[in-house]
């Protein structure tokens, strides 16, 4: 298991302006050194303006080119946590550096050019007439030269498989098919860090496939993937690390296999491990098993 603690980490940085879709720039810090590449929280703590304490003092780095799944019962606090990440929102207490960007003070656009967030519902997210449309916003909007902004569109529709979908209107598609928008026109924006929040929602199996083709395309490609999920199959098969949260508090950060072979703690967070470590913990075996290959093996049948 990783330890979540990181106090006392540098944040060493240096300043670049960038230049903006409205022609003005922006003074955006970019790290100084490896130390401060990734994501780190140190001991985040966040109240919404009712009172609600979503976030318990969360302390945990990410580096670049990992891919996390963050999971969890309803309510646990995960997308709060993730809209840390890109700045939409800034902790009542702690701090958020992305590649040593501390995220107070800076604005969303500033965020947004190194971290690409997809909403967990679509239709908050999409307001264009055109699919094609839709995905350039994001590219137009850092500012980008048309012909790069078209690239970068079916770039993102190829990876997630909607270039069939580009003249459509995003409102006569499925629910499927707009997360899938959704998720293309964040993509567009070819950040270092894609954070989805619950992608696979509503997905049938081959939409679900696509989306781990995504992960897998986006890792190669060398960004950090951090999705929310509630799909554990999803989360044990195409994720690295997974971080389980309850009640605002990170209770397991580890692979797959270490998060999975602790059923008791996930039963604090509401959450079944897959059902291949569920059967392997029924059958006596020692190992978590996530899949069936693992499976045979601990059983001594391959
Ligand atoms: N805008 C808001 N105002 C007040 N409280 C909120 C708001 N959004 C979320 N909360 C509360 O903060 C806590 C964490 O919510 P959050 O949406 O981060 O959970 P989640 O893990 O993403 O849940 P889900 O799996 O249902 O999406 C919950 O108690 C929730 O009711
Ligand atoms: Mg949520």
């Amino acid at each position: 298991m990783q330890a979540t603690g990181i106090k006392g980490t540098a944040a060493k940085t240096t300043a670049a302006a960038t230049a903006r879709a409205d022609g003005k720039s922006e003074t955006v810090e970019r790290a100084g050194s490896l130390d401060t590449a990734g994501i780190i929280l140190e001991d985040v703590c966040y109240e919404y303006p009712g009172g609600v304490a979503a976030l318990k003092g969360i302390s945990l780095r990410i580096s670049q080119n990992e891919t996390v799944a963050i999971i969890g019962e309803n309510g646990a606090g995960k997308t709060t946590l993730a809209k840390h990440l890109n700045g939409l929102l800034k902790p009542t207490s702690g701090r958020v550096f992305v590649d040593g960007v501390d995220t107070r003070g800076r604005t969303c656009a500033a965020m947004a050019r190194l971290v690409g967030f997809v909403f967990q519902n679509p239709d908050d997210q999409l307001f264009q007439n055109q699919v094609f449309k839709e995905i350039a916003f994001g590219p137009r909007n850092l500012g980008y030269p048309a012909d790069k902004v078209e690239r970068l569109v079916k770039w993102a529709a190829g990876l997630v498989g909607i270039e069939g979908l580009l003249e459509r209107h995003p409102f006569d598609l499925a629910l499927a098919q707009r997360k899938l928008v959704a998720i293309a026109s964040v993509v567009a924006m070819d950040t270092p860090y894609v954070i989805l929040d619950e992608p696979t929602t509503g997905q049938d199996y081959p939409g679900t496939q696509k989306l781990a083709t995504l992960v897998a395309k986006l890792h190669a490609a060398g960004k950090t993937v951090i999705a929310i999920t509630h799909d554990m199959e999803f989360a044990a098969a195409h994720f690295a690390r997974v971080i389980a949260l309850a009640g605002g508090r990170v209770i397991l950060d580890g692979t797959p296999n270490e998060v999975f072979s602790r059923p008791d703690e996930l039963a604090m967070a509401s959450v079944e491990p897959p059902q291949m470590a569920r059967l392997g913990q029924r059958l006596g075996l020692e190992e978590c098993v996530l899949d069936q290959e693992a499976l045979l093996r601990a059983l001594g049948l391959v």
